[in-house]
């Protein structure tokens, strides 16, 4: 399976800023055909970028959020249409900074996947474990519970269109670029659990098939270990996807 490397910028760079890193990053990865690479940038910069973009084959555009609805009264909210509209083909779903800064929770985040699907836009959602839960041995029941309620309702060919991105909570930089990343085998364990959780929900064949990416912390110097691990289907990198050139080599390291 080809893998999927995507940049989730989260709240920053200004418009120039983003141009100026689309400009730069698309000569760094011009021959890394072998990968699917997004990039999410903030709702402000999605036009610049999907300007950019054009003719750039191996680079898609994402978005870090969306409302469920294809319009109406949600003032500060964008639809699914608006996304399409602008070129989006993916958008992050469900991330543990939606979950735990703007009380998102899973069955509102099915709301937000069943509609994404919807309009043909590539959903990633998130899941994971915070640090407590983790060192309560919940690991397993908080990723089962999270899968089950957010993928409600989801059949066989909608999952072949999504993609699970397991990070770890306690693992996410939330800036510090020295921040320590799962172990490898942590990490693999994670995305074990999640494939198995979907071969028993679906079967066998359509899990193998259903990329599931890591994010926490991944950077140029673990990323090579961690995409090497039989589970892991890529990154979705934060801090480290800030940098044209620290994220090219992420996707070098492959
Ligand atoms: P970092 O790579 O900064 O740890 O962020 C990971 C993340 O939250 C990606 O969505």
């Amino acid at each position: 399976m080809k893998k999927l490397i995507a940049a989730n910028w989260k709240m920053n760079k200004s418009i120039s800023e983003a141009i100026s890193f689309i400009e730069e990053f698309k000569r760094l990865v011009s021959n890394e055909k072998n990968v699917d690479i997004v990039v999410c940038s903030p709702f402000t910069s999605l036009q610049a970028v999907a300007n950019k973009l054009k003719g750039s084959g191996n680079i898609k555009l994402g978005a870090q959020n969306m409302h469920f609805e294809d319009s109406g009264a949600y003032t500060g909210e964008i639809s699914p249409l608006m996304l399409k509209d602008i070129g989006c083909e993916y958008v992050i779903l469900g991330h543990s900074e939606r979950r735990e800064f703007f009380d998102e929770d899973d069955f509102l985040i099915n709301k937000k996947v069943i509609a994404a699907l919807n309009h043909s836009l590539k959903p990633i959602l998130c899941i994971g474990e915070n640090l407590e839960q983790r060192k309560s041995g919940k690991t397993n029941d908080v990723l089962e519970n999270q899968l089950e309620k957010c993928l409600k309702g989801i059949d066989k060919n909608q999952i072949l269109e999504m993609c699970i991105a397991y990070e770890p909570i306690w693992a996410i930089s939330r800036g510090d670029p020295n921040h320590k990343p799962a172990t490898k085998e942590d990490a693999e364990e994670g995305h074990k659990f999640i494939r198995n959780f979907l071969a028993s929900t679906f079967d066998e064949k359509t899990a193998k098939n259903v990329r599931i990416i890591y994010g926490g912390s991944m950077k140029p110097e673990n990323a090579k270990e961690l995409l090497q691990m039989p589970n892991i289907d890529g990154g979705l990198v934060g801090n480290a996807s800030l940098n044209a050139k620290s994220f090219a080599e992420i996707i070098k390291s492959i």
